[in-house]
């Protein structure tokens, strides 16, 4: 099979992922790579039920947790295993990691919601977390003019950060250092990825 490259960003809120992803794309793009950024919740009617809820109030756990299976369902099957089967460079803001870290949080066994979502969602060749310790992610947020929403509180990070380097040392994983310029990052990104 024609398979592509399937790169993952994933982290606390706060760490710069979305920016790090797009200009990881600009650099795929500039060697001639067929590039699809995407990120989860998706703008699909179950990632806009999740976001909506994180301003609004939060769902119920269990219902919270089926939202993001089906909106990552519907993101797989449209787009993330197609484009791995074209060949692309698919470059992910968020995925399964962020169930296991978040509804982790909330009381699911993220061993448990990492082997449901493997039964679907395939594996990526690199997870790259950024890691930033979680007073600086709150500051970021802070600095952008939001205010924390609901799955933003202190304790709330901190459990998701622990979940989120409990998997470091797994072959396809990479912690990158996420202090700093947003240019040392992306440098510390590329590295990364080159294999
Ligand atoms: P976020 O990336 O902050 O989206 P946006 O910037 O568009 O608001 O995601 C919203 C929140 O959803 C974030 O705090 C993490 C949470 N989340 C989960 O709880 N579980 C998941 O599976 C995913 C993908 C995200």
């Amino acid at each position: 099979m024609n398979h592509g490259l399937f790169i993952v960003i994933e982290g606390i809120d706060g760490t710069g992922k979305s920016t790090q992803a797009s200009r990881l794309g600009e650099w795929f793009r500039a060697q001639g790579r067929e590039v699809v950024v995407s990120r989860e919740p998706t703008a699909g009617p179950w990632g806009k039920k999740v976001r909506e809820s994180a301003a609004s109030g939060r769902l119920s756990p269990e219902e919270e947790l089926e939202y993001f299976l089906n909106d990552r369902r519907q993101h797989v099957e449209e787009l993330i295993a197609p484009s791995l089967a074209a060949g692309k460079v698919v470059i992910l803001d968020r995925y399964y990691f962020s169930t296991m870290a978040y509804q982790g949080a909330r009381g699911f066994d993220p061993s448990e919601i990492r082997r449901q979502n493997e039964a679907f969602a395939p594996v990526p060749d690199r997870l790259l977390i950024l890691d930033l310790d979680v007073d600086s992610a709150l500051e970021r947020i802070g600095a952008r003019g939001d205010t924390a929403n609901e799955f933003e509180k202190r304790e709330n990070l901190v459990r998701c950060q622990e979940i989120f380097l409990s998997l470091r040392g797994e072959d396809f994983v990479r912690v990158i250092d996420s202090h700093g310029t947003l240019d040392e990052v992306a440098e510390r990104i590329r590295q990364a990825v080159a294999v």
